[in-house]
């Protein structure tokens, strides 16, 4: 079943779909909760928003599962350090929410239910 839904991504993405960012959904929450309990579908869909609003202006948007989900926090800082992206506290929170949620569940790693 995930290794197709993978597949599926990658072809989409090679369709020049958006759906290679679906929108996060139970398992997304369920595999941020894990190191995070406050996180609800709201700070994804939030970090999501964010995402595709603010990443993707100096370079293409890259797609989460392109690094592992403990990989995105410092990515995230060095974006805002580096290159100056602004983003409040919240902002960040819940950006590095959508991105380890999404690349968590990409990668096969999410949780049922
Ligand atoms: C002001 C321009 C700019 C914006 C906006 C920007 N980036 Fe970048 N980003 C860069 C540049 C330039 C590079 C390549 C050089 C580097 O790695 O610093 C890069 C590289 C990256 C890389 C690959 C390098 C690595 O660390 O593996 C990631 C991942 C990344 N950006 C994530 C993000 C995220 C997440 C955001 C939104 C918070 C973002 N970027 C917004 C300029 C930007």
């Amino acid at each position: 079943m995930r290794p197709l839904r993978r597949l599926l991504a990658f072809a989409l993405v090679g369709a020049g779909c958006s759906s290679a960012f679906p929108p996060p959904g139970a398992a997304e929450v369920g595999a941020v909760k894990r190191r995070d309990p406050a996180a609800r579908v709201e700070n994804l869909e939030h970090g999501r928003a964010l995402y595709l609003g603010k990443c993707g202006g100096c370079h293409l948007l890259i797609e989460p599962a392109q690094f592992a989900a403990d990989a995105w926090p410092e990515k995230v800082e060095r974006m805002q350090g580096e290159r100056r992206v602004h983003l409040d506290a919240e902002e960040a929170r819940d950006l590095v929410r959508y991105l380890v949620g999404a690349s968590t569940v990409a990668r096969g790693g999410g949780v049922d239910g």
